[in-house]
């Protein structure tokens, strides 16, 4: 991990960026299953941090530094030694070797900064890159392949006139000056490049889409109409695919996209995305525009790749043996902003209360009594979308009482897969059954808006023999 001066903005000199080998996003592993590494990272930043931190979440008044790491593996089944938990962070000048055993389906990970208090800012900074992991099954298919296999990392931005990365200096409340409660940028950035287009041959092409915004859900749509044809998420394939017009995905999720351009030729296409005012009242600016297809290069051999009906899928789950309701709540001050987002109402630091056996699975509800959306995720983990079903929140508030107001909604047809993220929606009881497998120790579970994991949006998950 370097701090180093990237292009990223045609019309504006380099940022100062934070990357892995020297690039932002890092570099992408290909790993396969069942075939473990190692990774060395090493924590060559400078010791003072170039976006503005706020010295009132983690760490006041003790002496933490201010250039603090530690890298995750999303998605990844990691011993707790390796997963990368916010506690294990480490100052410039210092690393850590972490193993991952790669024991899972195949599947789109990514890994990135969870340093505590400050993962925000290093994402934001750059430190980010995907993680392919690829099993026998994905070879099997006839996919579309490199170099019509292509990941997209789509994040948001806010530039100034020299260049530099802008991120708010100035908070939303007394209570923490510099702190928002979530960050949108006014500049789509895919793969390192703002407002990029890709030129295609007129044919198929497999995406690997990540959303890596710190907070902006992303509605996807094609101007060409053509829909998305989703073949997997976040833990692997899809049971078959979903054909979608339109693709809606939170902070932290993962799309694996097939786009059909055969009979697009010569056509162009903006990628838009018109996920709804993002902070109502919060001073959130939409981002219509995200990139764009140009299906201007000759087809160069025929395309033979096919989309198969149904998809290679894991063993089922055990049945669950505990069902757990967790609360996601908001304290707010006077001007209903944000002063702190909580797990269980306790903050992180807070004695664990997910406490798992281990090779057990559990049924959670999210019970949400915010008015936003929280993507929420889980280490160590892949699990499955049962339902949501909406509920009374006044009911809940004045009374502790659940009283629901509707039947269970199943799953979108792309939840149907394995996930690590889901999104849990205000006034809604969101159920997920989760397998807790092969691995005891400390891990987390949080919501993915890095403004919200930052300021206490986290809580312990710890798996006990
Ligand atoms: Cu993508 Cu705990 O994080
Ligand atoms: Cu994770
Ligand atoms: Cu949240």
């Amino acid at each position: 991990m370097t701090q180093f001066q990237q292009k990223l903005h045609r019309d504006l000199p380099p940022t100062t960026v934070w990357g892995y080998n020297g690039t932002y996003p890092g570099p992408t592993f290909e790993a396969r299953t069942n075939k473990p590494i190692w990774v060395q990272w090493i924590n060559q930043l400078p010791t003072t941090h170039f976006l503005p931190i706020d010295h009132t979440l983690y760490g006041a008044g003790l002496d933490v530094p201010d250039v603090r790491v530690v890298t995750h593996l999303h998605g990844g089944h990691v011993g707790p030694e390796s997963d990368g938990n916010p506690m294990q962070w480490y100052v410039p000048g210092r690393s850590r070797t972490d193993y991952y055993p790669n024991i899972q389906p195949g599947a789109l990970l990514w890994y990135h900064d969870h340093a505590i208090g400050i993962t925000r800012l290093n994402v934001y900074a750059g430190l980010a890159g995907l993680y392919i992991l690829r099993s026998k099954a994905d070879f099997k298919l006839n996919l579309p392949c490199r170099p019509y296999e292509i990941p997209l990392v789509f994040q948001d931005r806010s530039f100034l006139s020299n260049g530099q990365l802008n991120y708010p200096s100035t908070g939303v409340t007394p209570y923490h000056p510099v702190w928002v409660p979530e960050f949108f940028g006014d500049t789509a950035v895919v793969n390192g490049k703002v407002w990029p287009y890709l030129e295609v041959e007129p044919r198929k092409y497999r995406f690997r889409m990540l959303n890596g915004c710190n907070a902006r859900f992303l509605q996807l749509s094609l101007g060409s109409g053509q829909p998305f044809i989703q073949i997997g998420a976040e833990g692997g394939f899809l049971p078959r695919p979903a054909v979608l017009n339109q693709l809606l995905i939170a902070p932290g999720e993962r799309a694996d996209i097939i786009l059909d351009f055969s009979n697009f030729a010569g056509q162009t296409f903006n990628l838009t995305n018109d996920a709804p005012a993002p902070y109502p009242g919060g001073g959130g600016q939409d981002l219509p525009l995200i990139m764009q297809f140009r299906v201007t290069l000759p087809l160069s051999r025929p395309d033979k790749s096919s989309i198969p009906p149904y998809l290679p899928q894991p063993h089922p789950m055990k049945p669950p043996i505990k069902t757990r309701n967790l609360l996601l709540t908001e304290v707010v001050d006077q001007n209903d902003n944000p002063i702190v987002i909580l797990l269980d109402e306790k903050p992180f630091a807070a004695p664990p209360t997910e406490i798992v056996k281990v090779n057990t699975t559990e049924i959670w509800n999210f019970i949400n009594l915010t008015p936003d959306t929280h993507p929420i995720h889980l280490h160590l983990t892949q699990f499955r979308v049962l339902n949501r079903q909406p509920f009374d929140v006044n009911t809940y508030k004045n009374t502790g009482q659940l009283v629901f107001t509707g039947q269970p909604i199943p799953p979108e047809s792309n939840e149907t897969g394995l996930k690590d993220v889901v999104k849990a929606y205000p006034g809604m009881v969101t159920r997920i059954q989760a397998p807790f497998t092969d691995f005891c120790g400390n891990y987390v579970w949080h919501c993915h808006i890095l403004e919200h994991e930052d300021n206490e949006m986290m809580r312990p998950l710890v798996i006990v023999h």
